[in-house]
């Protein structure tokens, strides 16, 4: 059977189209999605681009093909013009004329020389004029702007001569190094011009295939291995990285270059490396959570003991004891509710506030005799609170908050070299919102512990401190809807609390 080559060519694009689908960059190739490489892409658009390049230069160069071609023909009709007038007698004989004509591949010749306009060499048939084109510099323009219109027109005229009707004739008048004033005139068919021109035409556009596909190639290697290739490495190495975020030797390893994939490199690097730390320490807090709550499940039970233990205690009639004892249960009873919680929500999360109407001053009280306040000679303890003022909060809570906030003050004042200093638990009720003090005339919160003084395990800068204090109040406290913030004082510290009551 014989071969279908129209078919073929016409499958031949399609072809070409698998062909560069097929070259796909290794950075594709890790995607899930098929579709045309980064490589492939910019193989297509250099060609495009070059092509684009190509056609730009070709459209002004062909109008001056056609310039040239012309000129050549008026150069060989004066010549030929030239030896007809050497003619002996002047009178040319029809067979050299026909020959002369032939040669300068014109159909007739005439001239104005010394004033005077003569038909050189006359026509054998006399044809109809399409169009004429008058190269003469007296048809030239003076001036950048004219002269960029000259050109337009005359590529306009060259890409004119593709479109034009067949076998058009056409009259060209020049000046081929004439005197000045002089000039011939020539009358000539389109058609040889229109057929070197395709001709031109094609070469330039086997050329321009030709340097599109070297430079396609050369760019095509030059990005595939300055930017495909290193790209690809650092895609492989986050692939790589995501699998396991905790190895810390999965983080890239920055080659030297100074350009933007250096950067990149440079700062992937940099939060691979963060994210790393961040998962160690996730997974430090997390054994801490555990055992935590390890230690929190026995430590309830011995919690439990000791109750059972003070609630004995409680029958002595011993005064002292009477006085102490309920304290010691009421104590214990929190401690083991606390235990509890932490245990019910697993994380240490806080159980919802279970919120009522309190007095304040006997839980601020409380606080004080927890905290063994006021020491003799050394710590002074002042509750300034209305008798009257009750607060809507959850009562273990709250005592939680302001425990957390007077033992900090208490251990800010045992730092100091002669242990001496007040502390002041201050309230004051404005309409539904409760303001809360606790204040003293200690060191102050220093400078290292301000930037994180709220963040679990940052804030400490107390030897033996864990940092959780402030955390734990922040936390209770946000859960009422309230704030907590340190305020600025001369001397010693001062943390305010503010909480509304429920919206009933
Ligand atoms: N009243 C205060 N005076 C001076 N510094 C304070 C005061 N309150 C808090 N700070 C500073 O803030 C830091 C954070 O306090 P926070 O209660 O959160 O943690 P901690 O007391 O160090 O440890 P924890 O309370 O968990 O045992 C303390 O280490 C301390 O440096
Ligand atoms: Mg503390």
């Amino acid at each position: 059977m014989p071969r279908d080559f129209t078919a073929e060519a016409l499958a031949w694009p399609g072809k070409l189209w698998e062909r560069i689908r097929a070259i796909r960059s290794p950075l594709s190739a890790t995607a899930e999605r098929r579709g045309v490489g980064l490589s492939a892409k910019l193989l297509l658009l250099t060609i495009v681009f070059v092509m684009l390049a190509e056609v730009l230069i070709f459209v002004p160069s062909i109008a001056n093909f056609r310039i040239t071609w012309l000129s050549d023909r008026l150069v060989a009709a004066r010549l030929a013009g030239l030896a007809a007038e050497a003619v002996p007698g002047g009178v040319v004989p029809d067979s050299l004329r026909s020959e002369l004509l032939r040669t300068a591949q014109v159909r007739a010749v005439a001239w104005k020389r010394a004033g005077e306009r003569r038909l050189v060499l006359p026509s054998d048939t006399p044809a109809d004029i399409d169009e004429s084109f008058d190269f003469r510099s007296s048809a030239r323009v003076q001036g950048v702007w004219q002269e960029m219109k000259l050109r337009l027109r005359l590529i306009r005229q060259a890409l004119a001569v593709f479109f034009a009707k067949e076998g058009r004739i056409i009259r060209v008048l020049g000046e081929p190094n004439m005197a000045p004033g002089d000039f011939i005139e020539i009358v000539l068919p389109e058609a040889p011009l229109k057929a070197a021109m395709i001709r031109y035409g094609l070469n330039v556009l086997g050329l321009s295939v030709i340097i599109s596909i070297i430079t396609a190639a050369l760019v095509y290697f030059a990005l595939n291995s300055l930017l495909v290739q290193p790209m690809t490495r650092i895609t492989r190495n986050m692939l790589s990285f995501s699998q396991r975020p905790e190895d810390a030797s999965r983080i890239i390893v920055p080659s030297a270059r100074t350009d933007e994939i250096g950067t990149a490199e440079r700062e992937l690097a940099h939060m691979q490396a963060e994210l790393t730390q961040m998962l160690q320490q996730k997974n430090r807090l997390a054994a801490l959570g555990l055992a935590v709550s390890k230690i929190n499940h026995d430590l309830r039970n011995m919690l439990a003991n000791a109750q059972l233990i003070s609630d004995r205690l409680g029958s002595l009639p011993d005064p002292a004891v009477q006085r102490f004892a309920p304290k010691l249960i009421a104590s214990l009873g929190r401690a083991i509710n606390l235990a509890d919680s932490t245990l019910k929500f697993g994380r240490a999360e806080e159980a919802p506030p279970r919120r009522e109407l309190i007095p304040l001053r006997p839980l601020v009280s409380e606080v004080g005799d927890g905290l063994g306040l006021p020491r003799e000679g050394a710590v002074d303890w002042h509750i300034e609170i209305d008798e009257a003022l009750r607060i809507d909060a959850d009562r273990d809570q709250l005592f939680r908050i302001l425990s957390n906030l007077c033992r900090n003050s208490l251990q800010a004042l045992e730092q100091q070299e002669v242990v001496k200093g007040h502390i002041h638990v201050t309230a004051r009720r404005e309409g539904k919102r409760v303001t809360m003090e606790v204040r003293d005339d200690g060191p102050g919160v220093p400078e290292k512990a301000r930037a994180h003084l709220f963040q679990a395990f940052q804030g400490s800068a107390r030897k033996g401190g864990t940092g959780l204090g402030l955390a734990v109040a922040h936390e209770l406290v946000a859960a009422h809807g309230g704030a907590i913030r340190l305020r600025d004082t001369e001397k010693g510290a001062a943390f305010e609390i503010t909480i509304s009551d429920r919206n009933t």
